[in-house]
């Protein structure tokens, strides 16, 4: 039953966490985009002017923030386009690398904004941009403009990668490089409670609405065929609203466009897109296509009365068996067809989801730059109920539309897309975290986050929701059913990532008041696994890194299980401890016992695909422990049959296509597994690992076009963003070498919770590198270790200090002969204490 009520947690405003303003390293002024943007920025003014009206800012790596613009001189009021991107490729498309869709995320989702430059100063942007390596601005007025200072008010943490705490570098500067993406990405995609504010602002004329994905009422979930009622007051361009939609921006969507005035519109008001005094309807996400994203197409209904701004106007819409009736005010009625809806929702169009025509909640929203007022909402029922009444002019209204400032410090699953907390992400970010930034306060924040929001009756008790959007409140945690029903293995991949803030840490006093939330979710879990194959299943349910009854899922759950034995051992609970041991050895036992298929000399996929099998199945059986040092070395000789172009498919039934998604997700689950075969395995074999870095990692710091200093959340086969513009390229998920080349090929680990004990195996000559040092963060302070080969591979120089207050050792290999302050060390070990720096040297090595 439930012990906890979290309905108090989520009531404090948080305040704004200052990072300062982060500036561009380079510009270039011209007619286009420039790639090789140049000139050092400095203190110097930057105009434009007709005949040179475009500027390109890099700022070298991603960041986040508020953007703005100090105005020294202009020559009358100037409009400026203004794009944001993390791809350079994105600056050709009139939306750039917008819009965003799935959430209105606390942020602008459009990555197009126009400014109205009227007098010398500083303006400053309504909205966050999560996450962008480029700022373009095109000059839309004849008249000239001087700039003092362009940039963001950062949002994020904005320290640069060789000076965050944990560091690493080695003799192979694209590894060092590699390295950097974690460091990057886990600044711009954790957010500080307090710096994600509402995107709304209710006022006593109700929400005052700049333009934005609509936010949807959580309140509406339940109803359909309903008539939806509202005043509004078209401030600048129109106004939006949906109907028949899910709480994720999908469904029946409505713009209202003004007259267009002289004096409020925008230079570059796209007319074809939005003509003025029309409706314009789609069903789907948005009324344009963002790169692989569809939607519906539009339907155009331009009005036969003039739409004035700055007046009120009452709206209402009906769902009906014919159509989507929309009265304007009274005076004019327009029917949209039902096809487009029935036609789209029964073909299922959109890989991401769709809604049925006639049923689901409203929400409002108005177009890229347009601006507007909604007020006295009212839902009235077929059989005349009025079901719903907000007068839109009390700031609760922001948590039940999704759009209340953000409280919590959290880390998403990307820095612009989908900003969304999502569990499974949380796997890599943490770890990513603790190697690099050793911000854990995002880490516990964000266990307390997806806490509050625990399921707490059936079905999916115990579950926490897969991605929680930033500006939603628990009490409304209902109407987000389908975010405890998917992707079972993200909870999994959730308690992995809690043990593992646990270990790195030893913060029991944060994780002591879960705990029982912690193991009412193990429970939870645990009732998955199947009672006659003893694998991990579940009648029409979908996991994300392979199928039921199958290898992957089921030494996952056993992974995620042993990772919470420390934690569990120290808060005394035996039990739990002893039960997570025995189910986990059990799960590892029926794997090897139903799904190792000496044929195929690796894991089966699942009973249901025994000849079929996957890169996940072969990760997590080495991360588990489920398989010996046979398999391993067989699974490693198996994955060549999986390459695909600059890295390797996830399954051996994946199409090979110039279009197959590679994911730097599961080949970082894979990259450490090759190094648990390597250093316990005893599996000598780096090739594929090597593949990995030099082929595939490589591609997200070699191509300056795509380059966002961040790592990415897929790759086409050629190395391209593999989900074309809407590819996230501050992706978390994407950054395990951070955590791998520190732990792995440098060599140190913590040997007990918070690193009170920790060893440093130096992984000589690893990959083909003569040095490898670095810095690993600990609760006490720094381990500093440093490894370098020397005499042409005949000798080392290991270099190791720990902080105090920990015990370390140097664990070394049965090779070669070490001597360590004049003493003779053969195939041994080195222990330290305290903070003095130890060098042992070895000879008689062949490397
Ligand atoms: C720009 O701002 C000026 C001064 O506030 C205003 O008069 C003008 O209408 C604005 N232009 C647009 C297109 O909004
Ligand atoms: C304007 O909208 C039309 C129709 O959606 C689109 O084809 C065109 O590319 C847009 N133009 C610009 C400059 O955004
Ligand atoms: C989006 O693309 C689909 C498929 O090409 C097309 O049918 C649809 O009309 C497009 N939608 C918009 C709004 O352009
Ligand atoms: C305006 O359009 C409606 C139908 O949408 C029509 O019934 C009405 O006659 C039109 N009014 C004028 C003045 O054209
Ligand atoms: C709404 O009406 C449609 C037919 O017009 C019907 O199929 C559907 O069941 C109704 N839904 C609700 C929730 O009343
Ligand atoms: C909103 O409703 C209130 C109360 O019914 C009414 O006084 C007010 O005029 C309405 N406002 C608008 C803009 O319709
Ligand atoms: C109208 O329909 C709703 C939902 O089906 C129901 O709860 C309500 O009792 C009905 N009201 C009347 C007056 O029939
Ligand atoms: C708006 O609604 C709230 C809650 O129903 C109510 O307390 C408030 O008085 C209303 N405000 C106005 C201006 O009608
Ligand atoms: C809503 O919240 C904002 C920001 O905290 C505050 O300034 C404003 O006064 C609040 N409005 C109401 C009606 O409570
Ligand atoms: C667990 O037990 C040990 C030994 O009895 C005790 O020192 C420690 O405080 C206990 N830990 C917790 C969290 O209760
Ligand atoms: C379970 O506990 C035993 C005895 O302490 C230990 O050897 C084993 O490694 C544990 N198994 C797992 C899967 O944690
Ligand atoms: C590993 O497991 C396989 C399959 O159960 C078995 O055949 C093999 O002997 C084991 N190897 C070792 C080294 O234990």
């Amino acid at each position: 039953m439930p012990t906890f009520i979290f309905c108090l947690l989520f009531t404090a405003v948080a305040g704004f966490v200052d990072y300062g303003d982060v500036l561009p390293e380079s510009y270039a002024v011209g007619s286009g985009p420039t790639l090789d943007a140049d000139s050092p920025y400095s203190d110097s003014h930057i105009a434009l002017s007709s005949d040179k009206p475009y500027l390109t800012l890099d700022f070298a790596t991603e960041v986040a923030g508020f953007p703005f613009f100090e105005v020294v001189s202009l020559s009358a009021p100037t409009q400026i386009e203004v794009k944001y991107a993390e791809d350079f490729t994105a600056l050709d498309n009139p939306y750039s690398d917008g819009p965003w869709t799935f959430s209105n995320g606390l942020s602008n989702t459009f990555r197009t904004e126009t400014f109205n430059l009227t007098e010398p100063g500083r303006f400053e942007s309504y909205f966050v941009q999560g996450g962008q390596r480029w700022m373009t601005a095109r000059l839309l007025t004849s008249t000239t403009v001087s700039f003092a200072e362009i940039g963001f008010r950062s949002t994020a943490e904005h320290v640069a990668t060789d000076s965050t705490i944990g560091q690493f570098s080695s003799s192979n500067s694209v590894y060092d490089r590699i390295w950097d993406l974690g460091a990057r990405v886990v600044q711009v995609a954790c957010v500080d409670a307090g710096n994600a504010p509402s995107t709304w602002d209710i006022t006593p004329d109700g929400a005052f609405i700049r333009g934005q994905q609509t936010a949807q009422s959580a309140r509406g979930t339940a109803y359909g065929n309903y008539t939806l009622s509202f005043s509004t007051k078209i401030v600048k361009g129109g106004t939006g609203w949906r109907v028949a939609s899910g709480t994720t921006p999908t469904g029946a969507v409505v713009y209202l466009t003004s007259n267009y005035p002289e004096e409020t519109t925008f230079a570059n008001t796209n007319r074809t897109l939005l003509p003025p005094n029309t409706l314009v309807f789609n069903f789907g996400h948005s009324i344009v296509n963002q790169s692989t994203l569809v939607t519906g197409w539009n339907q155009y209904f331009p009005l036969n009365t003039s739409v004035r701004e700055g007046e009120w106007y009452n709206i209402s819409t009906t769902i009906t068996s014919k159509g989507y009736r929309v009265n304007i005010h009274g005076v004019q009625e327009v029917l949209v067809p039902i096809f487009e809806a029935e036609y789209l929702s029964a073909a299922s169009a959109s890989s991401f989801s769709s809604s049925p025509p006639h049923t689901g909640t409203w929400g409002f929203g108005p177009w890229n730059g347009q601006e507007a007022y909604v007020k006295n909402v009212t839902v009235t029922l077929q059989n005349g109920t009025v079901a719903y009444t907000n007068n839109m002019t009390s700031n609760s209204t922001l948590a039940e539309y999704g759009v209340a400032p953000l409280d919590a410090s959290v880390c998403l699953d990307g820095a612009k897309r989908d900003r969304l907390v999502w569990i499974g992400d949380f796997y890599h970010t943490t770890k990513v975290i603790a190697s690099s930034t050793d911000r854990m306060d995002y880490a516990l924040g964000s266990i307390e986050y997806a806490f509050a929001l625990q399921k707490q009756e059936p079905p999916f008790e115990g579950f926490a929701p897969i991605s929680a959007s930033l500006g939603s409140r628990p009490e409304y945690r209902d109407a987000f059913a389908s975010n405890y029903a998917a992707l079972l293995d993200y909870q999994d991949l959730f308690m992995g990532a809690i043990g593992d803030y646990f270990w790195r840490t030893n913060d029991l006093s944060g994780l002591a008041k879960y705990w029982p939330n912690i193991k009412q979710l193990a429970e939870a879990r645990i009732a998955y696994i199947d009672p006659y194959s003893g694998l991990v299943a579940g009648d029409d349910v979908f996991y994300f890194l392979g199928p039921v009854n199958g290898s992957a899922v089921t030494v996952l759950l056993s992974y995620g299980l042993q990772r919470l034995i420390p934690l569990a051992e120290a808060l005394n609970d035996t039990a739990a401890a002893e039960c997570y041991n025995k189910t986990a050895t059990a799960l590892n036992a029926a794997v090897n016992r139903e799904l190792w298929n000496p044929a195929l000399g690796t894991y089966s996929l699942s009973l249901a695909a025994p000849s079929n099998y996957s890169l996940t199945s072969i990760a997590w059986t080495l991360l588990s422990g489920a398989a010996n040092s046979t398999q391993a070395a067989s699974m490693l000789e198996i994955l060549p049959s999986l390459r695909l172009g600059v890295g390797y498919k996830t399954s051996s039934s994946d199409v090979e296509s110039p279009t197959t998604q590679l994911s730097p997700n599961i080949l970082g689950m894979l990259l450490e597994g090759l190094f648990i075969a390597q250093r316990d395995l005893g599996v000598q074999d780096t090739a594929v690992a090597k593949t990995l870095l030099d082929e595939f990692w490589s591609q997200m710091v070699t191509q300056d076009e795509y380059y966002s200093g961040a790592s990415w959340e897929y790759l086409y086969p050629d190395g391209s963003p593999g989900i074309d513009l809407f590819t996230s390229l501050a992706h978390p998920w994407g950054a395990a070498p951070t955590y791998v080349l520190p732990e792995y090929v440098l060599g140190v680990t913590a040997t007990s919770p918070g690193f009170r004990t920790w060893q440093f195996r130096p992984n000589l000559g690893a990959l083909g590198l003569t040095e490898a040092k670095g810095t690993v963060p600990t609760p006490f302070g720094v381990i500093e270790a440093g490894w370098e080969v020397v005499d042409g591979g005949k000798g080392a120089i290991v270099t190791v200090k720990g902080p105090k207050g920990t015990s370390g050792r140097v664990v070394l290999g049965e090779e070669g002969v070490g001597e360590c302050e004049g003493r003779k060390q053969r195939g041994g070990y080195v222990d330290l204490d305290g903070e003095k720096e130890r060098t042992v040297r070895l000879s008689g090595l062949s490397l």
